[in-house]
């Protein structure tokens, strides 16, 4: 089309949809600044230039007095907000201060104290949007791949279950790093603990899928040749040797002939194994457990390595768990920190929030905050419980989604609700919409943007509109947030290549193939 008929057709849809032209972004601006006066004469000013000045020193003079903790790392807790963008970040910190009754932008999560902060760039081999597979690759194992591929080079083709046989295609984890060391290793995850994230840390897969023999079946791999992923916890490095694994998937442990010990369901399986009786086998001295009260209840000095499922598939959304059974993402740390904490040479813990991103997947973006939320009382939990001195925390995310933060709603206004001003086509709009996903109604073409009027946007089960209709909301491509604190946290300050995350964690520690703070001289840092 040429421009003049772009022009033309866009006129078109516009006057279809009663737009009116010329208002600029401030629409209605004469309502605004009545509005804007009302509220004005109603607020006492606190934010004065006494305020922010007064703020604005303490924060230098905190800045100034950072130092650099340029010691080895005896600990690691890498902690992976899946999905965790940096609108996700913003937004869950206004929510966790609405949450407490605040106006809520001013609010801190506990890792936005972190001293250190960076970009990750998360593009991966084949691909300019990531996946979690290929991500938890590059931030685990140091080296970028394939979408949708685990533990393995950019050589291994999507789904070729012979190369992923191929030693020479692998690349090894931090944890099997860690265990080189004689250092102790855990997960913790509110997914199933066979999904891509915690897989980074123990698996070698041509497809992420392939999380039981069930699911390998449908894309005819074989599983007598390549190991799916429940198999390689259980029964291969570094896995086996987890001192903790805590999170949801049962049925991928358990054959058909299995019932479920909470819903009664048959275990998925159909090669007839038992792999949470083998592991159970396999480690004499440690627990496997299936609920809450296992879990807060444990003799922790008395139990040598734990494996908890807490669900046959992805333990549920915080909102809508039964928390008097379910762990939150909280209890679970601060049980695997405590195991961790008896390891003589010190250990390794991925902690993910892993529902951020189906949330977000879901257009919902109320779930995905409230998960978020539910990450940051996980971090504090592991703030509280460990020196800064000798343990580094990292906090990031795989990945972007395509939510954003939009509009000029006011200070205060709900972050779940909506803007406060009506759009173009004289509706009201959430401050939260994402690019895409199931929020879609309606359209610009084929008929009118849904009305939110008297829709309750704040609701556990609203979707925020989307632009795109699609039945997943996507990831988005842009970069994302790493935060640190403790030893070479000061690493992390600049916009690097998410794999070089891993190599961090390997110098910091001293433990895997690369340069590693033991081994340099210190005079040259
Ligand atoms: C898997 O990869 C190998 C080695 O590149 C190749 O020989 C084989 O044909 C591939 N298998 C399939 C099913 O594509
Ligand atoms: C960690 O300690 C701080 C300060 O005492 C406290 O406010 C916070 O609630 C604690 N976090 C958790 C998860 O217990
Ligand atoms: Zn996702």
């Amino acid at each position: 089309m040429m421009y003049s008929q772009i022009l033309l057709a866009t006129t078109l849809i516009l006057s279809l949809t009663g737009v009116v032209f010329g208002d600029g972004q401030h629409s209605g601006s004469r309502d605004r600044a009545a509005a804007r006066a009302a509220r004005k004469a109603q607020r006492a000013v606190t934010e004065d230039a006494t305020y922010w000045n007064q703020l604005g020193q303490q924060l230098l003079l905190d800045e100034l007095g950072k130092q650099r903790i340029n010691s080895q790392a005896k600990n690691i807790i890498f902690f992976l907000g899946d999905g965790m963008s940096i609108s996700t970040v913003t937004a869950a910190r206004i929510y966790k201060g609405q949450k407490a009754g605040k106006t809520g932008e001013e609010e801190q999560l506990y890792f936005d104290r972190f001293p250190y902060t960076a970009l990750s760039r998360t593009y991966c081999t084949d691909a300019q949007v990531a996946d979690s597979a290929c991500s938890a690759t590059a931030y685990l194992c140091g080296v970028k791949t394939d979408t949708d591929t685990i533990g393995i080079d950019a050589n291994v083709e999507f789904n070729n279950c012979t190369t992923q046989n191929d030693p020479a295609t692998r690349v090894d984890s931090v944890m099997a790093w860690a265990q080189a060391a004689n250092k102790g290793t855990g997960i913790v995850t509110t997914t199933r603990v066979t999904h891509a994230t915690p897989a980074g840390t123990y698996a070698h897969v041509a497809n992420r899928d392939w999380e039981d023999d069930y699911a390998q079946s449908f894309d005819g791999a074989d599983s007598t040749i390549c190991d799916d992923i429940a198999e390689q916890l259980v029964l291969n490095n570094p896995g086996q040797n987890f001192k903790v694994i805590l999170g949801g998937g049962r049925a991928y442990f358990t054959p058909r002939t299995a019932q479920d010990p909470e819903t009664g369901a048959a275990g998925r399986r159909r090669d007839g194994k038992d792999l949470i009786g083998q592991w159970v086998a396999n480690h004499p001295t440690g627990k496997y457990i299936t609920t809450r009260d296992e879990l807060v209840n444990l003799d922790v000095a008395g139990t040598d390595s734990l494996f908890g499922l807490f669900s046959p598939s992805h333990m549920e959304y915080f909102l809508e768990s039964d928390t008097a059974n379910n762990p939150t993402l909280e209890e679970m740390t601060r049980t695997a920190i405590q195991m961790l904490q008896k390891e003589a040479n010190g250990y390794v813990l991925l902690v993910e929030g892993g529902r951020i991103d189906q949330a977000h997947h879901d257009g919902r973006a109320k779930v995905a905050l409230e998960e978020a939320f539910q990450f940051d009382l996980a971090i504090s939990a592991a703030v509280n419980l460990t020196d800064p001195a000798d343990t580094l925390i990292i906090v990031t995310a795989d990945h972007s989604h395509t939510m954003t933060i939009n509009g000029y709603p006011d200070r205060g206004n709900d972050i779940l609700g909506l803007v406060g001003y009506l759009a173009s086509d004289l509706k009201p709009y959430t401050t939260l919409n994402y690019a895409n996903g199931p929020g879609y109604v309606n359209g610009y073409l084929g008929g009118d943007r849904v009305d939110l009027t008297n829709v309750d946007t704040t609701a556990d089960t609203f979707r925020q509109p989307a632009l795109v209709p699609l039945a997943s909301e996507t990831h988005g491509g842009d970069d994302v947030a790493i935060f640190a604190r403790g030893p070479q946290a000061h690493l992390f300050q600049g916009v690097y290549e998410q794999h070089y995350i891993a190599h961090v964690m390997g110098y910091a520690a001293c433990i895997g193939p690369g340069v590693k703070f033991c081994d340099v001289p210190r005079s040259r840092y």
